[in-house]
């Protein structure tokens, strides 16, 4: 397999702060993966994310060292331009990323600005609305649009620029349930179907529990916690002390068991969907 992040000793500190916001922090993605990071505020998720997509070092003023490796390239040495080729970001606010007057507009936007032919403008257009589901919205103005659909035009006019890595920071955190789950279906696909590996901040731990292959817990610059989901979720002391919930299931079995002692050696459930097969596979 293709390493598509590598972090080496990673250590950054913006320029106004005395504290590091990432402190040594080393980690390798493969292609393909689907990473969810969780932790507490100002833990470094954000930072984390800068990183991948360039922002830091290149919009950013800060003391970086170490090496952070994309696509085999290093990221000090690519211009934000280069590497928006291969890595796509995304932000909570979907509105503060849209500037055109329709969804069609706002997809061909960032294609059109890198003079890639119109023909193939309109094959990756086409491509995208309809991986994303939102056909129906091509001629819309994207103001009009629920928070959902928005995040999703906003997405698709990532794609746009046909990024092997999408980089998303709390992208569902301006958005009602209805919302978050078109977000988190559209993703999945997107991994699943397409290969683009994902990297996801998220404060929705039940959602990243079920959708994530990998966790990375972060605390005060650290990644305390890497692993997959189900062993990093039920590290519950660990991820309880950086002041985070768990999942709500594991929450209540962990309870239960600790008051009663009902649950034995079964491993905790992330999801009801695992809860009731567990307590089905032992009756
Ligand atoms: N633009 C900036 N300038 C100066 N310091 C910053 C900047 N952005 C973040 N920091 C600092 O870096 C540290 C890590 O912040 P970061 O935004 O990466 O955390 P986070 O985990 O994303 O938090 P949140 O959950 O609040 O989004 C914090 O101490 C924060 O104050
Ligand atoms: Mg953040």
């Amino acid at each position: 397999m293709n390493k598509a992040i590598e972090f080496k000793n990673v250590s950054y500190t913006y320029l106004e702060n005395d504290v590091p916001a990432l402190r040594k922090v080393s980690l390798e993605v493969e292609e393909g993966e689907f990473v969810g990071i969780v932790g507490p505020n100002s833990s470094g998720k954000s930072t984390i994310c800068r990183a991948i997509s360039g922002l830091i070092p290149h919009s950013y003023s800060g003391q970086l060292d170490g090496e952070i490796i994309v696509k085999g390239y290093k990221t000090q040495e690519v211009k934000t331009v280069e590497l928006a080729k291969f890595v796509g970001m995304v932000f909570a606010d979907p509105e503060a990323q849209l500037s055109q007057n329709t969804v069609w507009e706002e997809i061909a936007f960032g294609p059109a600005n890198l003079g890639i032919p119109k023909v193939e403008i309109l094959k990756r257009v086409e491509e995208l609305v309809a991986l994303l589901k939102i056909e129906g919205l091509r001629n819309k103005s994207p103001f009009t649009l629920s928070g959902g659909e928005q995040q999703r035009v906003a997405i698709a006019s990532v794609l746009a620029m046909q990024p092997d890595i999408l980089v998303l920071d709390e992208p569902t955190s301006n958005l009602d349930p209805q919302g978050t789950a078109e977000v988190f279906a559209a993703v999945r696909s997107l991994n699943e179907e397409q290969h683009i590996t994902v990297v996801m901040v998220e404060h929705e731990v039940e959602l990243l529990a079920e959708f994530a292959n990998r966790i990375l817990l972060m605390n005060k610059g650290e990644i305390v916690l890497d692993g997959t989901p189900s062993c990093v979720f039920r590290s519950t002391e660990i991820v309880r002390q950086t002041g985070l919930n768990v999942p709500q299931v594991t929450e209540v079995i962990e309870i239960l068991d600790k008051e009663y002692n009902v649950w034995g050696q079964r491993p905790y459930p992330l999801t009801v969907e695992e809860a009731i097969k567990l307590i089905n596979l032992s009756r």
